[in-house]
């Protein structure tokens, strides 16, 4: 790659999201990968969903707390994630950072369509709603994260882990079964788009877990393996 050309990939936004269930240790990789990024000379925006923008996390706090029905429920995720995309996400995708964002509409899938049992043609429609971007040529394009790492653990494991950890909130204190429906609607997801998804096994020690995660990086071209095999988790 000669010099212009890494010069015009570096300033291209990427767009990577992370799932998983309750207790499946996103954050501290999260935070090592956008120190790794940042290493490699790019701008990171760390964000997360529901929420990301003063409004969306007032949004958040009521979708974590309150009690609704199902369709409220999505409607008020899904309006906080326009509010998202608009006010955080395509600008820094435009300003050609790297985008790593704590859950995005993989997780409306797995919790409000497969946990909850929520009508998926209805999610459909919302994410087709809420996700278009005009490409610059009149079409319209559903705005997808680049990359989805997703931390897949069985439900047993992560109520282990959650167990006293902190007051649950209306997530977190679902029973396991619940969790285990939530697992089936992220890996149903993860089939349909396979090329998007970069499964780790979360279960594994903490240090796996980051060797796992930066190996998919590394083989995508989207970290050095030096900085790679640096960073992480200590
Ligand atoms: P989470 O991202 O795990 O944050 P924290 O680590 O602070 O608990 O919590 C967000 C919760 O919201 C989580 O239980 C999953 C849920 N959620 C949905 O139900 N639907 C969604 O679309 C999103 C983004 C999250």
């Amino acid at each position: 790659m000669n010099e212009s050309n890494s010069q015009t990939e570096a300033r291209r936004g990427l767009f990577i999201s992370f799932e998983g269930i309750d207790g499946a240790g996103k954050s501290t990789h999260i935070d090592g990968l956008a120190s790794a990024f940042r290493e490699q000379g790019r701008a990171v925006t760390l964000t997360r969903e529901p929420g990301g923008t003063p409004l969306a996390e007032k949004l958040r706090a009521m979708v974590l707390n309150d009690p609704m029905d199902p369709l409220t429920e999505a409607l008020l995720i899904f309006a906080a994630r326009r509010d998202h995309l608009k006010q955080v996400i395509e600008p820094a995708l435009l300003r050609g950072e790297v985008v790593l964002c704590d859950r995005f509409t993989d997780a409306t899938f797995a919790y409000q369509g497969g946990g909850r049992g929520f009508d998926l043609d209805v999610l459909r429609t919302l994410e087709a709603w809420v996700q278009i971007r005009d490409d610059g040529h009149g079409e319209g394009l559903l705005r997808q994260p680049d990359l989805t790492v997703w931390f897949d653990l069985p439900p047993e494991t992560a109520a282990e882990r959650l167990a006293g950890a902190r007051v649950p909130d209306r997530f977190e204190s679902q029973p396991v079964e619940f969790f285990r429906k939530v697992a089936e609607g992220y890996a149903a997801r993860a089939a349909a788009d396979p090329d998007r998804f970069a499964r780790v096994d979360a279960a594994q020690e903490r240090h796996k877990v980051w060797q796992q995660i930066t190996s998919h990086f590394v083989r995508r071209g989207l970290l050095a393996i030096m900085v790679a095999s640096r960073g992480g988790p200590a």
